[in-house]
């Protein structure tokens, strides 16, 4: 156990916290997506650390975040120009960029793959945090492997106090599901491996073709081949069990439900929804990007009410709204009641 120290967002502190990630430790921050837990990408010793920290499977590479596009150079081998247009348009931001790495990111770091993913957070305090650190940052979600993402600086204490040397405290983070994660096939094809606010439909206009891993959609095969290790894991659970409920309108959801209560039954509803009576309701929004900002936040608050099972909502699949599906889908394991 080390004593894990929670820092408020002052230029002390961020200086503070660069200096740690230069001495080789563990340092959680805040990003617009979630909240990440940040070594220094280049150093093993600080990288293994934060698998062990997470608890997370060795295979499953870290995303490596830079404050300004200059820090390519000595990460990646090559920029496309498809590339270029994207993180000219989406950086900083919410969007991750699969590339061929150099040798001075270690196969810790990508996983033992020969690409790494890329992105240019633009939460201030992140950004902040890179410079003064001066070096490119390693950071995956800063919950243990399996758990919802934080997206505040008490969920990372929750899952990571006594475990890291220090959470910067940057409040809430504003969009609230982790970035597009996206890789090339070919100079005009993007494949989005991982659904995040920048859409489908946003990309659209920078390639010939934009698709979505099938993964994003269905339960894989534990022994199937994937675009991306992250795939291939429960991810996102709270320990309630989390069943998704497709139901053409409210009253049918809410006849399923109450049909159907166990002991310790909750709801999470759409915010136009009305209450069920007799059944605990929380509420997540009614737009993707409203859902996307309250999903893991609700799933913590339903493991801290003692709930063991929820009926959600199901999200639609089109625009951002598809990265609050995939998260309650692999929440779910994929199971789902249709009406
Ligand atoms: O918004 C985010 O992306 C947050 C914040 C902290 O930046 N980070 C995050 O990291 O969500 P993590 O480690 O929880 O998720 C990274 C995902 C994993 O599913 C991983 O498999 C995939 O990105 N990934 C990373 N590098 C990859 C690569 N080289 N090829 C394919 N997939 C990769
Ligand atoms: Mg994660």
């Amino acid at each position: 156990m080390i004593n894990t120290r929670l820092l408020q967002n002052t230029q002390e502190n961020l200086e503070t916290a660069a200096q740690l990630i230069r001495d080789g430790q563990l340092v959680a921050f805040p990003t617009e997506t979630v909240y990440g837990l940040g070594a220094d990408a280049r150093r093993e010793d600080s990288v293994r650390a934060v698998f062990a920290a997470k608890g997370r499977p060795a295979d499953n590479p870290l995303i490596v975040h830079i404050s300004d596009l200059s820090m390519l150079d000595g990460i990646v081998k090559e920029v496309p120009e498809i590339a270029l247009k994207l993180a000219e348009s989406f950086w900083p931001g919410p969007l991750t960029i699969v590339l061929p790495k150099q040798d001075c990111i270690p196969a810790v770091t990508s996983g033992g793959l020969d690409t790494v993913g890329i992105r240019m957070p633009s939460h201030p305090v992140a950004r902040k945090l890179i410079s003064l650190s001066e070096c490119p940052i390693a950071a995956p979600s800063a919950n243990r492997s399996g758990l919802p993402s934080p997206t505040t600086a008490k969920h990372v204490m929750d899952d990571m106090n006594g475990r890291i040397a220090a959470v910067l405290d940057g409040g809430q983070c504003e969009v609230g599901v982790e970035s597009t994660v996206i890789c090339f096939d070919n100079p005009e094809t993007i494949h989005i491996l991982r659904p995040g606010l920048i859409s489908q439909e946003d990309l659209t206009p920078y390639a010939k073709r934009v698709y979505v891993d099938k993964a994003v959609f269905t339960q894989i095969a534990p022994d199937a081949k994937v675009s991306s290790p992250g795939m291939k894991y429960k991810h996102y659970s709270p320990k309630a069990k989390i069943l998704p409920v497709d139901a053409p309108d409210f009253e049918s959801f809410q006849n399923y439900v109450l049909q159907h209560q166990q002991n310790h039954t909750y709801c999470l509803l759409f915010d136009s929804d009305s209450e069920i009576e007799g059944i605990p309701c929380l509420h997540y929004g009614d737009s993707g990007v409203q859902q996307a900002h309250d999903l893991f936040f609700r799933f913590r608050e339903l493991d801290a009410i003692g709930a063991e099972l929820v009926y959600v909502r199901m999200p639609r699949q089109t625009g951002a709204d598809l990265s609050v599906y995939n998260r309650l889908m692999r929440a779910a394991g994929f199971e789902v009641i249709r009406l």
